[in-house]
């Protein structure tokens, strides 16, 4: 890790510690999950242990401690153990748990539960969350509970217990400038790997072999994970919102809906577009989604600081609304198509979520039961879509369009800046991209075109 990097995360500890009361918090980065045998899945490190540690290994402890001014960072970290880098590669060690990240003191993690006692000793809060791992929270509520049973010797546990993401999550609500800067670069990974689906997709490809060429441009830019499993949704299979089987073949009238997202350095960005396999719209096509995009349009024009979350959403809304009934889906006005919620059947979903280390990120969208307002450095998705299955209500030249259009959005003191927005999305921009540009295929044949 870069000095400047080392300065950022310790600055982090500082501030979460600001928040923190007197007491422990213990942050986990998480344990690997069996998938068979001894195969395990892909790991990936808490998103909150990161963020306080800059660490991504597993079976890590971060130990945060507050006593007045007196403050410490221990780390508790798989031990340097040349047999087992053999297997699993690398790691930090104690050494590095110092010297790159910056602890203060460094311990085997399987030290963790023994020194566990001593670390909770006479603590008057400790901060931990309960509830994600069960084998975990039994030990340390069976420490805590040990130690109230030493009084008569002047020993207790911690008697209050605070979730530390209480803390954790407002801090990655708004984001600083690093951040932002991390934001826009996966965002530009992200974009970039549209453009090559746009410029590979030929109707007879399998789903799945766009979302290669996704996730292959993804790799090639440094965007090391996936955000999430990316969808790639032909036809009507992109009326299933979180449609991940992608082993259909792509008709030659279909519109492919990618909703794909590149992680970079435990950052993610989340885009979606909905294009013409052909290259071309078809009139029906085109009526819906430019109904999506004045929606998308219309919401992004509402983002600026002091709007709610909640006052974004109904401005797309209104506008999907007044398309659905345009396009003979629905009778009435908008405001009451709103009170019944009778649009839910072609649009069920909110207008978007916070951005950052989760794709779905963490962060209220409610304060004090009102809709959270917003403000410079928070980062939204904003990702409207209509979605017509086979059914009664819909007129038949619509049955079976799904169409989503989604961009990250960075909220500024003036208004908004959208960081995606490289991927064409008017239609006539998608259009002429799709049918002008260099093949992305050029000397790479898809196996799946005879
Ligand atoms: N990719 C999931 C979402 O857009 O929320
Ligand atoms: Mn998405
Ligand atoms: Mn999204």
């Amino acid at each position: 890790m870069k000095t400047m990097d080392k300065t950022r995360f310790r600055k982090r500890r500082e501030a979460f510690m600001d928040m923190m009361e007197d007491g422990v918090a213990l942050i986990p980065s998480g344990s690997p999950a069996l998938r068979n045998g001894d195969v395990e899945y892909p790991f990936r490190a808490s998103s909150d242990f990161f963020l306080l540690t800059g660490m991504t290994e597993p079976d890590a402890w971060a130990v945060l401690s507050k006593q007045g001014d007196t403050r410490s960072f221990q780390l508790y970290v798989r031990p340097f153990d040349p047999e087992q880098e053999i297997w699993t590669g690398r790691r930090a060690g104690l050494k590095g748990a110092r010297k790159t990240f910056g602890a203060d003191l460094a311990h085997d993690v399987g030290e963790f539960f023994d020194h566990l006692p001593e670390i909770l000793q006479n603590q008057p809060r400790l901060y931990y969350s309960f509830g994600i791992d069960e084998k975990c929270d039994a030990r340390i509520l069976a420490v805590t509970n040990t130690l109230k049973q030493e009084a008569r010797r002047g020993i207790s546990g911690p008697w209050e217990i605070h979730d530390p993401r209480r803390i954790t999550w407002r801090m990655r609500l708004v984001k600083d400038r690093c951040d932002i800067q991390d934001q826009k670069k996966v965002a530009g990974i992200t974009a970039s790997a549209f453009k090559a689906a746009m410029r590979a997709v030929r109707p007879g490809m399998k789903e799945y072999e766009l979302a290669a060429v996704v996730e292959f441009e993804f790799a090639r830019r440094g965007g090391n994970r996936l955000a999430f499993d990316t969808i790639c949704a032909a036809g009507a299979n992109a009326a299933t919102l979180h449609y991940t089987a992608n082993d259909a073949v792509i008709g030659p009238d279909d519109l492919v809906l990618v909703d794909a997202g590149a992680e970079h350095g435990m950052v993610t960005a989340d885009i979606t577009r909905t294009f013409p396999a052909s290259g071309r719209f078809t009139p029906p096509q085109a009526t819906a989604y430019r109904w999506v995009l004045k929606a998308q349009k219309t919401a992004i024009a509402a983002i600026r600081p002091g709007v709610t979350y909640a006052e974004v959403h109904r401005a797309g809304l209104e506008v999907l609304c007044a398309g659905l009934v345009a396009m003979k889906v629905l009778d009435g006005t908008v405001e009451s198509i709103i009170e019944s919620q009778a649009y839910r059947p072609w649009f069920m979903h909110r207008i978007g979520h916070w951005l950052g280390l989760d794709c779905h990120d963490v962060g209220p969208y409610f304060v004090d039961g009102d809709s959270i307002r917003l403000e410079p450095g928070m980062v939204i998705t904003v990702e409207p879509g209509l979605y017509f299955r086979n059914q009664p209500e819909v007129p038949e030249k619509y049955r079976g369009i799904g169409i989503r259009i989604e961009d990250d959005v960075l909220v500024t003191p003036s208004g908004c800046k959208i960081l995606t927005s490289d991927v064409p999305k008017e239609i006539n921009e998608i259009e002429r991209f799709i049918g002008e540009s260099k093949s992305w295929w050029d000397g790479i044949e898809p196996a799946s075109i005879e």
